[in-house]
C-alpha cells in the first residue's frame, strides 16, 4: 500500500504540475506582452513630446536648449536615456547613462533615417536588456534633418515576469498538496480501510475466532476479490468446524460419522477407482433470473450426502439439466465443474425433450411407480407410451454413463432412484467390470401389488443388473426379494438377503437414509430461543397463538395431509380449551402439478384448511395456516424450533426425512415428533408419538398427549431420538453404502 501511495503521490505531482504549468504559460506570456505594449507605448509617447521641441531647436542650431530639453526628459520610470544625433549618426545631445552604453550609433537609427520612419526594438546594450526607439527628426519642410534614441530599461519586466512565475508555482504547490491530499484521504477510506478490514476478518477467521464479516459496502468495493473470499472464508470455517468435530470426537472416543470422515472412508474404499453417480435431479440448478444467472441448490438430502464423497474422489454426477440456465453454463461435453464457488467435481448434464421428460419422468415414474409403491390408495397409470420414454431416457443416461466411464478400469457407480430401475442392467451389459448399485428411495411394496405393473419382469430384470440394491427398511428389502421370488426365475438366498440370476448376484440390503445433525456449537449464540422464534413468526404471519405445530412437506398425496388436518379439527372439537390457542402450520412446496392427481389434492389441501378454519376461527387465532411455497432450509428451520410439536402423517413413506430434520434442528431438546407408523423413521424413532395416520380421532388425541407432557418427557424422548439420528446420519449412510458396494466380491 505504501508503494502504490509514493507511486499516485508522484503522479498526481507530475501530472498536476504538467497541466497547471501547461495553462500558466500563456497567461504569463500575455502578461509580459502587456507590459512589453506598455513600454512601447511609453518610449512612443516620450518620443514623440521630445521630437516636437528638438526638431526646433535643431533646426535653429540651439543645442543648448536641446540639451536642457533632453535633460528635463530624463528622468522617467526605467528610463536609460535619450539621444538626439545628426544625419550622418553624429552625436549631438547625449543623456549620460546612455553615453557608457552606446560605444556607437545604433544601427536602429541608421535605419531609421536612412527608410524615414521609426525602428524599435528590444535588444542588449552591454548585457543589459533594453528597448530601443530610433526616429527620425524633421525640418519645418520636412527633411530630415536629425534622429532621436530613446532607450528604455526592460529588466523590471523580465522581475515582474519572475515574480508572476513565482505565484504560478505557489499555486501549483498548492494545489498539488490539495489534490494529494484528497486523494490520499480517499484512498483510505475505500480501499486501505476496507482490506485493513477485509484482512483482518480473514485473521479472525484462520485464527479460529468468531470473525465479523465486512459490511457488504467494503465487499462490494473489492467485488471480485470479495467474489473470492466469501467462499473462501466459508470453505476455511467448514473444515475448522470439521477439524473441530474430529478432533472431539477422537477425545471422547465417539465414532459419529462427518463429511470429513466419510471422505476418507470413500477415498480408502475407492482405492483410487473413480465414483459415478446419476440421478434425475441435478445437485446445483442454474436459472436466469433478468440478465443474471443463479444457482440455486434443490432442498434434497441427497446432496448433502452425496457430495461429499464427489468432492473427495472428484467423481462424476450425471443427472437431468433442468434449470433455464443450464445448456449456457455447461462446456461442450455438457459438463460442469461444481460445487460453482469451489469446483471439485464434474456434473454432467443429460438434456430431455418436453416429451420425454412427460413420458419418462411425469408419466412412468410419477404416475405409474410413484403410486404402485405407495400404498396410499392413488391408482397407477401405465401408459405404453410412458414405458417406451421410460426405456428411452434410461438408454440416453446409459450413453451418458458409458460416456463418462470411457477408460475407467474400476468404475463405481451409484444410482438414484425409482427414475433408473432399468440402468442397472444397462450399464452392466456394456460395462461388466463397473460396479454398480441402485438405491431405492420410495418403499417397495408386497409381490401382489406389484404385480399389476405390466413390466413387472423388465423392472426387476433391470434392477438385478446391479450389484448392490438398496433400500430404506429390511421390510423393503423383503417385499423385494418376494416379489423376484414370484416373478424370476432367480435363486433367492433369504440368509444373505442376495439374489443369483444368470450367474450374477445381487445382495439386497436396507440403509436407512438419514440427514446432518450437528451440536450447533459454533452457531449456538446467533440461534433464536424457541419462544423468540415463536414469537417471531407468529407477529410474521399475523395470528394470534399460544401453541404451534409444524408440517413440512410437498403437496403430496402421499404425505396424508389432509388426514393431518382433519386430525388437528378433531382435536380442536375434543379439546376446546386448545381453540384459540393452537395453530398448526403447514409448509407445502408445490410439486409435479403437471400431474392432474398432484392438481386435484392441491385443491383438497386447499379446501380442507379453508373448511376447517372457518368452523373454528376467531379474531386473529386460526386453527390451520397454510403456507404453500418453496421454503429454504434456513427457513424451514425456524418453524422446526418454534414448533411445540412436527406432525408427519404420511399414508406410506420410504423413510421421511422430515421427521429427522426436525429432530436434528431440536439442538434445545424440546419439541415432540406425532410419526406415522408407515414410514421407514418409524422403525428407528421408537421415542416419537407413533400414529396411524388413516385413524383421524387417535391422531388428534396425540396432539392432546404431546401439549399436555411432561418436560422431562419431552426432553427424554428428544435425547434419545437425537442420539439414534446423530449415530445413524447422512455421512452413515453414504459411508455404508459406498462400503458395501466396494467390498464385494465381483465376478470378471
Ligand atoms: O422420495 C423420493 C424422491 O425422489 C426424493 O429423493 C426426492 O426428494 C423427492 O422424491 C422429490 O422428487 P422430485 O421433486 O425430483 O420428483
Amino acid at each position: 500500500m505504501r508503494i502504490l501511495s509514493i507511486r499516485l503521490i508522484i503522479a498526481l505531482i507530475l501530472g498536476v504540475t504538467f497541466v497547471s504549468l501547461v495553462s500558466s504559460w500563456s497567461d504569463v506570456q500575455d502578461e509580459k506582452n502587456a507590459l512589453r505594449r506598455d513600454l512601447q507605448y511609453k518610449a512612443e509617447t516620450l518620443g514623440e513630446s521630445l521630437a516636437s521641441s528638438a526638431e526646433i531647436y535643431l533646426s535653429n542650431g540651439d543645442t543648448a536648449r536641446l540639451e536642457q530639453q533632453v535633460q528635463r526628459f530624463s528622468h522617467r520610470d526605467h528610463l536609460l536615456g535619450i539621444g538626439i544625433y545628426g544625419t550622418d549618426g553624429s552625436t549631438i545631445v547625449m543623456t549620460r547613462e546612455l553615453g557608457s552604453l552606446l560605444s556607437r550609433t545604433p544601427d536602429a537609427l541608421s535605419e531609421a533615417l536612412a527608410q524615414d520612419r521609426p525602428e524599435t526594438r528590444f535588444t542588449r546594450l552591454h548585457f543589459t536588456r533594453v528597448y530601443l526607439l530610433a526616429a527620425p527628426l524633421h525640418s519645418a519642410s520636412k527633411d530630415v534633418i536629425g534622429g532621436i534614441v530613446v532607450v528604455y530599461d526592460t529588466g523590471y519586466i523580465r522581475s515582474q515576469i519572475f515574480g508572476v512565475w513565482g505565484r504560478v508555482f505557489m499555486r501549483i504547490a498548492g494545489q498539488v498538496l490539495v489534490i494529494v491530499a484528497i486523494t490520499l484521504l480517499i484512498l483510505r477510506w475505500t480501499l486501505v480501510g476496507p482490506i485493513a478490514r477485509a484482512a483482518q476478518w480473514m485473521k479472525t477467521l484462520r485464527t479460529g475466532k468468531q470473525g465479523v464479516q465486512p459490511p457488504s459496502k467494503d465487499l462490494d468495493f473489492l467485488l471480485p476479490l470479495a467474489k473470492e473470499m466469501a467462499p473462501l472464508a466459508e470453505s476455511m470455517q467448514r473444515a475448522r468446524e470439521a477439524a473441530e468435530t474430529e478432533a472431539r470426537l477422537r477425545n471422547t472416543n465417539e465414532s459419529q460419522w462427518t463429511a470429513q470422515r466419510l471422505a476418507e472412508h470413500v477415498r480408502s474404499k475407492l482405492e483410487g477407482s473413480n465414483l459415478f453417480v446419476v440421478s434425475n435431479r441435478e445437485p446445483y440448478i442454474h436459472n436466469w433470473q433478468g440478465n443474471t444467472i443463479t444457482v440455486t441448490v434443490p432442498a434434497s438430502g441427497l446432496v448433502t450426502a452425496i457430495e461429499p464423497i464427489l468432492c473427495a474422489c472428484n467423481g462424476t454426477w450425471v443427472a437431468q439439466g433442468s434449470g433455464s440456465a443450464d445448456a449456457e453454463t455447461v462446456d461442450s461435453h455438457d459438463r460442469i465443474q461444481v460445487p460453482p464457488d469451489d469446483p471439485k467435481y464434474t456434473l454432467r448434464r443429460v438434456w430431455l425433450s418436453a416429451a420425454e421428460e412427460e413420458g419418462y419422468y411425469y408419466g412412468f415414474a410419477n404416475e405409474g411407480l410413484w403410486p404402485l409403491c405407495h400404498m396410499a390408495h392413488t391408482r397407477p397409470t401405465f401408459r405404453a407410451s410412458d414405458w417406451d420414454f421410460y426405456n428411452k431416457v434410461n438408454e440416453r443416461f446409459a450413453d451418458a454413463l458409458v460416456e463418462e466411464m470411457a477408460g475407467e478400469e474400476n468404475p463405481v457407480v451409484l444410482i438414484q432412484d425409482y427414475h433408473f430401475a432399468l440402468l442397472p442392467r444397462m450399464i452392466k451389459d456394456r460395462v461388466p467390470h463397473a460396479r454398480v448399485a441402485i438405491f431405492w428411495h420410495i418403499p417397495w411394496p408386497n409381490p401382489e401389488a406389484f404385480s399389476i405393473c405390466p413390466w413387472q419382469r423388465e423392472l426387476l430384470d433391470g434392477l438385478l443388473g446391479a450389484d448392490l440394491i438398496g433400500f430404506h427398511v429390511q421390510a423393503h428389502c423383503n417385499n423385494f426379494l418376494n416379489t423376484v421370488d414370484r416373478v424370476l426365475e432367480a435363486r433367492v438366498d433369504w440368509e444373505h438377503f442376495s439374489v443369483k440370476r444368470n450367474d450374477h448376484l445381487s445382495l439386497v440390503l436396507p440403509f436407512p437414509i438419514s440427514v446432518e445433525l450437528t451440536e450447533d456449537v459454533s452457531d449456538a449464540p446467533s440461534l433464536h430461543s424457541a419462544e423468540e422464534e415463536r414469537s417471531a413468526i407468529i407477529s410474521e404471519l399475523g395470528i394470534e397463538a399460544t401453541f404451534l405445530g409444524v408440517g413440512v412437506d410437498r403437496v403430496d398425496y402421499t404425505k396424508g395431509i389432509v388426514e393431518r388436518f382433519q386430525a388437528v379439527e378433531s382435536f380442536l372439537e375434543r379439546h376446546p380449551r386448545y381453540q384459540g390457542k393452537f395453530t398448526f402450520i403447514q409448509i407445502g412446496a408445490p410439486t409435479r402439478s403437471n400431474i392432474p392427481r398432484y392438481a386435484e389434492f392441491q385443491r383438497e389441501v386447499e379446501f380442507e384448511a379453508n373448511r376447517i378454519n372457518d368452523r373454528f376461527k376467531r379474531g386473529k387465532w386460526r386453527p390451520i395456516v397454510f403456507l404453500n411455497r418453496q421454503h429454504s432450509h434456513q427457513e424451514v428451520r425456524r418453524y422446526y424450533r418454534a414448533a411445540h410439536v412436527c406432525m408427519v402423517t404420511s399414508l406410506h413413506d420410504g423413510m421421511n426425512l422430515v421427521a429427522k430434520e426436525y429432530i436434528a434442528a431440536r439442538s434445545d431438546e424440546r419439541g415432540s415428533l406425532i410419526l406415522s407408523r408407515f414410514t421407514g423413521a418409524a422403525r428407528e424413532l421408537h421415542d416419537a408419538i407413533i400414529v396411524n395416520p388413516y385413524d383421524i380421532q387417535a391422531t388428534g388425541q396425540a396432539i392432546a398427549r404431546v401439549l399436555e407432557m411432561d418436560v422431562s418427557e419431552i426432553v427424554d424422548r428428544m435425547q434419545r431420538m437425537r442420539r439414534t439420528v446423530k449415530e445413524h446420519n447422512i455421512y452413515w449412510w453414504a459411508g455404508s453404502l459406498i462400503g458395501e458396494l466396494c467390498g464385494l466380491r465381483l465376478k470378471r
